[in-house]
């Protein structure tokens, strides 16, 4: 059976991407093997300097670590480990501060790993380890960003496209938007969203 990671970071009570996420397990479960990574139960760690130190000996083809270092480097390398078994990743977030909550971010700064899901060498560049999955990002805002008065931008589609791109991984987005411009449509924007996961879910499995 082909196997799919869920990543989520939904910390509000009543959440919308919660609901959102929710359609999309209802579609799939029974054809696809879930595992549920919930950043707010398991945070990544922060690049600490410590941990840059050793992703420099990582990135320089150090293998060998003592077991205190090997505890620091496994943290986040093991959350790399947990997509390179999956064939099919969804990221649900909701947009803050026009971007990734801080916790999604720390996420892919942790999963962004040398010779797991990228290699570089002089000759070939940078290649993405992961062209052999797919992608769906399923995002929130408050904001309308396309047909809103206040002409604001989001930057969390582009941030994650570009690093899972960087991956190799082709992204599909499902957007919620809106949700607290137009409150008195919040449900029926949840209910397009919805509708956007079913399609995608019997595209996919
Ligand atoms: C700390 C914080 C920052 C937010 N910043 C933005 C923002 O920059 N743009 C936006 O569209 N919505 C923003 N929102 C609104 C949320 O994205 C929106 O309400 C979304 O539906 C929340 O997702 P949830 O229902 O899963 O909690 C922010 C909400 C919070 C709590």
């Amino acid at each position: 059976m082909n196997k799919t990671l869920i990543v989520s970071y939904t910390p509000r009570n009543g959440s919308y991407t919660k609901k959102v996420l929710g359609e999309f397990i209802e579609q799939v479960k029974e054809k696809t093997e879930i595992t549920e990574l919930d950043l707010l139960d398991s945070p990544p760690d922060l690049l600490s300097a410590a941990h840059i130190a050793l992703t420099m000996k990582w990135n320089a083809g150090q293998r060998e670590f003592t077991p205190q270092e090997s505890v620091i480097l496994e943290r986040n390398h093991g959350m790399a480990n947990q997509l390179l078994k999956a064939d099919y990743l969804v990221l649900a977030s909701p947009v803050y501060n026009f971007s990734l909550p801080a916790m999604v971010k720390a996420w892919i700064d942790a999963i962004i790993v040398s010779n797991k899901t990228f290699s570089f060498n002089p000759q070939e560049g940078f290649k993405g380890l992961c062209g052999d999955k797919k992608a769906l990002v399923l995002l929130t805002g408050g904001f309308d960003y396309e047909n809103g008065s206040s002409g604001a931008k989001q930057f969390a589609s582009a941030l994650l496209t570009e690093n899972f791109k960087f991956m190799g991984m082709e992204t599909t987005q499902i957007s919620a938007f809106g949700l607290n411009e137009n409150w008195d449509k919040a449900n029926a924007i949840v209910e397009q969203a919805k509708q956007e996961v079913r399609a995608l879910a019997n595209k996919w499995y």
